[in-house]
């Protein structure tokens, strides 16, 4: 088990990501202020960034907003590490060990597991929403059910 309560408000933080997107405040500030709310609230969130489909070739992801470290990993080629992965398999997926990984691009050694979410605008793939955390298999369906709905309530912004 591990050692911090397991987080179980969804529906509320759903909600304040939702009063954040509604806002008339810039695109990319709105998606930075919820990187930061996610981050804040979640404790097993200790990177929470958007990548985006770079328009000018389709085959590499592009770093956006994020609240966390700064990472080196700014473009990502199409299956490069777990984003590039979910880049060509635009299928969300769970490392709940990224160090069973062969495929995988480190941020930092403290990284212990990472969730990716692609994002879909009328039906286009346009981005990720992609979380670190430090925690070893923190990832249970709720995280899933939590950012498929922001993935798709934020596909607007993107
Ligand atoms: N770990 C990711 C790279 C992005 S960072 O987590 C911010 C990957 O393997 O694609």
């Amino acid at each position: 088990m591990n050692k911090q309560a397991k987080f179980s408000d969804f529906e509320a933080l759903y909600a304040k990501v939702k009063s954040i997107a509604d806002t008339g405040d810039d695109a990319m500030l709105r998606l930075r202020a919820i990187c930061h709310l996610l981050k804040d609230n979640v404790p097993h969130y200790d990177w929470v960034g958007f990548y985006f489909v770079n328009p000018e070739n389709g085959n590499e992801l592009v770093l956006g907003p994020f609240a966390g470290e700064p990472t080196e990993h700014t473009r990502i080629p199409y299956g490069s590490g777990i984003c590039g992965r979910v880049a060509i398999s635009k299928e969300p997926l769970v490392i709940q060990d990224v160090s069973k990984e062969d495929n995988y691009l480190s941020c930092s050694v403290s990284v212990r597991s990472e969730i990716v979410m692609p994002i879909f605008r009328d039906g286009k793939f346009v981005g990720e929403l992609d979380i670190d955390s430090h925690m070893l298999a923190p990832f249970e369906r709720g995280d899933l059910d939590f950012l498929g709905r922001v993935s798709t309530l934020l596909a607007n912004l993107i």
